[in-house]
């Protein structure tokens, strides 16, 4: 890694297989956090690129209702990707072939997930040590696929946090006609301890030809810039810096085009894209699990404000939507400065 290389910042532009993406600023999948709603009030916001939250092969299968609800996407809501994860590589296959049929614009294949229920089952990061059964899933896919492009996301390995394994499982998709890849540089042992070490993103792009897509710790558009000049990948990934922060993306966009940076949302823009968050979630699951949903998403908006921790301890008591409504209406980030 060492000394920042220089690199074309300016190539905004992504290929995967038949798929264009005009940024290389994707949004990650995160179980719980990119329903519809997050997603609409992203792309309302500069997002180009998202994905549905993790859907197991299984349940996608059975057609469960929670598979159901995860799935569920409107018109303006593309490109949009689908994750799978599994370890089966027959349900794996027929569970991409029923994302492929279904319109969605690219399938993500999940080699990271680092939940005991999913790993212990031989699934997510699992699969990082498990080197065949990663090929045979990668070559069933392959198989039933005709026109999406195919991705894996994977940490950096199960235990060991040199990218050996992430290095191997990579070289294997790539051999599979895989696309790209998306790497969180963290190891399954270290869940979401210490920082990200982007060396092994670095690692990893000089060891595959297919793109790499960087990800973990980017909390601003500094990070992704530094992300991109350290390792040289050809895209990043964000997570949790994007939630209540749907400015990022036309945030890094304008670093990586050497442009001005966009003007820094207000107080009022904030509340207001909240406000739109509530409705979205009302209207997309109704009130009830609405509501419980908006109680972790209204403290992503207002987190690291002055008396965002007293906010939280009134959202989370709160039982109706106007209640939350007036909550955030009344909610005054200096009120708590004042003397
Ligand atoms: C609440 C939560 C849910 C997540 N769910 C998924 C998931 O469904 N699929 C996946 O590949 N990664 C998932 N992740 C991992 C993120 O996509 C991302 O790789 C990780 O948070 C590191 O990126 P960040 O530092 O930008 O957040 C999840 C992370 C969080 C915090």
């Amino acid at each position: 890694m060492g000394e920042p290389r220089q690199i074309k910042l300016l190539d905004m532009s992504l290929k995967l297989k038949n798929l264009m993406l005009n940024t290389s600023v994707i949004q990650s999948p995160m179980a719980g956090c990119t329903d519809l709603p997050f997603r609409l009030i992203g792309r309302s916001k500069g997002m180009e690129f998202a994905f549905l939250e993790m859907i197991s092969a299984e349940a996608l299968i059975r057609e469960t209702p929670e598979s159901e609800e995860i799935m569920k996407r409107t018109p303006e809501d593309r490109p949009l990707g689908a994750q799978l994860v599994g370890c089966n590589a027959d349900s794996m296959a027929q569970a991409a072939q029923i994302i492929e049929d279904l319109g969605y614009d690219l399938l993500d294949l999940n080699l990271g997930c680092p939940v005991p229920k999913i790993t212990g089952k031989g699934a997510g990061s699992a699969l990082l040590i498990r080197p065949d059964d990663a090929r045979r899933i990668f070559e069933s896919i392959m198989k039933v696929i005709k026109k999406i492009p195919v991705t894996v996301k994977m940490r950096s390995g199960y235990e060991d946090p040199s990218g050996k394994e992430a290095i191997l499982i990579s070289r294997i998709a790539e051999d599979c006609g895989l696309s790209a890849v998306s790497l969180h540089a963290r190891t399954r042992a270290q869940r979401y301890m210490g920082n990200a070490d982007w060396a092994v993103i670095a690692k990893l792009k000089e060891a595959v030809g297919i793109p790499v897509i960087g990800n973990g710790d980017i909390f601003c558009a500094e990070d992704a810039k530094r992300m991109k000049q350290m390792t040289g990948c050809d895209g990043v990934m964000l997570g949790r810096g994007a939630l209540g922060n749907p400015w990022i993306y036309r945030q890094i966009q304008a670093v990586f085009e050497d442009h001005p940076a966009p003007e820094k949302p207000t107080f009022a823009d904030v509340k207001a894209a909240l406000m739109n968050h509530l409705a979205l979630e009302i209207d997309f699951i109704g009130e009830r699990k609405g509501l419980l949903q908006m109680r972790r998403v209204a403290c992503w908006y207002f987190k690291d404000m002055p008396g965002a921790a007293q906010f939280r301890t009134k959202i989370n008591v709160c039982q109706s939507v106007s209640e939350m409504k007036k909550l955030i209406d009344d909610f005054e980030p200096l009120s708590t400065l004042s003397v």
